[in-house]
Order: C-alpha cells, then structure tokens, then sequence
C-alpha cells in the first residue's frame, strides 16, 4: 500500500505544531498501525530527519498509552480497538491519513503525538484504590460476590485509562473514565468502607481538570474497552449520595 500521512508535529509543550506531509510505500495490510508508524520513523531517520514521537507499551491493548486520533476519530476507524490493535487492512492503497494527538485542555501536548495524561493520576490519587491492609493472601472465595456484580466490576475494571473517552467529547469531559475507576470499587464489598469519601474526592478532583458531561455519548463510542455510558448514572447517584452521607458523617465527628 501506498499513503500519504498527515501528521502532527510538535517540538516540545510551547511550541507551537503544524501537519507536516510524508509518502510511505510498502506499507502491509497486516501491519498495525504502530508498525506503520514505526516504518514512517525508520524511513525518517535513515535520512536524517528526526522521527515522530507516539508512546506505546504492550502493544496489546491493555496498557492505555498508545491513543491517537486517526482521521478525527480517536483510536480510528475501527470500534472497540486501540490504536496498537488497528491494522492496516482497514485502510485502502492510495489513502491520506490524519494523525494527531488528543485534543484536551486537560491533556497538554508534550512532544509531536505524545501527550500529558498526568491529570488522570490525581483522579485516581484521590481516591482510586483501597487503604484496608491486605496481609497475606486469602483464600479464594472467602468474600462471596454475587456473579452479576462481578461481571460488572469486570466490565468497569477493563479500562485501560486511555484518555479515549476525553479527546472524543466535545466538552473534554472525564466521566466515563471516573465512573469506571469508581465502579469497580464501589460495587465491591472491599470498596465499600471508603465509597462515599472516594466518590466525593475523585468527582472534585475530576472537575478541576476536565469539562462536564452534557450526554454526548461519544465517550462510550470512542472507547476501545467498550465501557458503558451507564456507569456515569451510577457515578451520578452515588455522587449526590457522597454530598449527603460525608456531611452527616463530618456532623457526627
Ligand atoms: S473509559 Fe474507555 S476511553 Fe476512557 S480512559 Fe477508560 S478505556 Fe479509555
Ligand atoms: S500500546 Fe498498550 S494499549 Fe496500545
């Protein structure tokens, strides 16, 4: 196949980018589209031109580092995928790709493709996990959880804090995002001793950084894990349950 990329370049946080052109041959249907992206840097630096940065880890779509907007779409054309999981074969000889970064306030360039995602890790440092010491491990089972309550945690915990969902909405909202770091401890048993004090901060912390949610639904399209725009319901519900049980709780001390 042959393309013509149209890619984002950017030398560093203030600077300011511009599309810059490049023809690429040879490139495999059965190629990702990290593979191509690495044949487009190897064909730049053979001629001495500095390649384009784009960050990337497993490859396998579970780390949630590799997003890119690919022809305005976030993580490309195909639904459900990240962007290490699209082949070329979804593309067709002779096409012009569009190649940027996530657009977000939240989420600053730092350098051609890759951006700052870090504003995602004060959402989960403000309440993301669990404090209840663990000790050794315990025996399997020891905490029953009913399977449809499992499959929903499941379900939430398979995000892979991609950014997706933000560079696709049109107000750069997080909910999606929040909702499922949420739900997969606030439906758990395990989750529950710190659920109204965690849904209070990360919600806060979340509207620091990133717009507000108007119901667009293109979070849940754009998203690579498929998360269900629902969580943001039971984001919501327990959000306005935090407001009310923290202040009886600060009352009470
Ligand atoms: S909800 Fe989906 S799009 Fe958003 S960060 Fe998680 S995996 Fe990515
Ligand atoms: S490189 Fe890890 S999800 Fe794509």
């Amino acid at each position: 196949m042959h393309l013509t990329l149209k890619v984002w370049r950017q030398d560093g946080p203030g600077s300011s980018g511009q599309m810059v052109t490049y023809q690429l041959d040879g490139v495999s249907p059965d190629m990702s589209f990290l593979e191509m992206l690495d044949m487009l840097n190897e064909q730049l630096t053979t001629s001495g031109e500095e390649p384009v940065a784009f960050e990337h880890d497993c490859r396998e779509g579970i780390c949630g580092s590799c997003g890119l907007m690919i022809d305005g779409q976030a993580h490309g054309p195909q639904l459900g995928t990240a962007t290490c999981q699209l082949h070329m074969r979804k593309f067709r000889d002779g096409d012009v790709i569009e190649i940027e970064p996530w657009r977000a306030s939240a989420f600053p360039v730092l350098r051609d493709l890759v951006v700052d995602r870090s504003a995602f890790d004060r959402i989960i440092e403000a309440g993301g996990y669990i404090s209840a010491p663990t000790g050794s491990a315990p025996d399997a089972n020891l905490i029953l959880i009913p399977k449809d309550v499992a499959d929903t945690v499941f379900d939430a915990a398979a995000c892979i804090g991609c950014g997706a969902c933000v560079a696709a909405c049109p107000n750069s909202a997080a909910q999606l995002f929040t909702a499922a770091k949420l739900a997969h401890l606030n439906l758990l048993p395990q989750g529950q001793p710190e659920r109204w004090r965690r849904t209070e901060a990360m919600v806060e912390t979340m509207e620091d950084f990133f717009g507000s949610c108007t119901n667009h639904g293109e979070c849940e399209k754009a998203c690579p894990k498929s998360i269900s725009i629902d969580f943001i319901a039971l984001l919501n519900r327990d959000y306005l349950k935090s407001k009310r049980i923290n202040r009886r709780l600060a009352a009470q001390t």
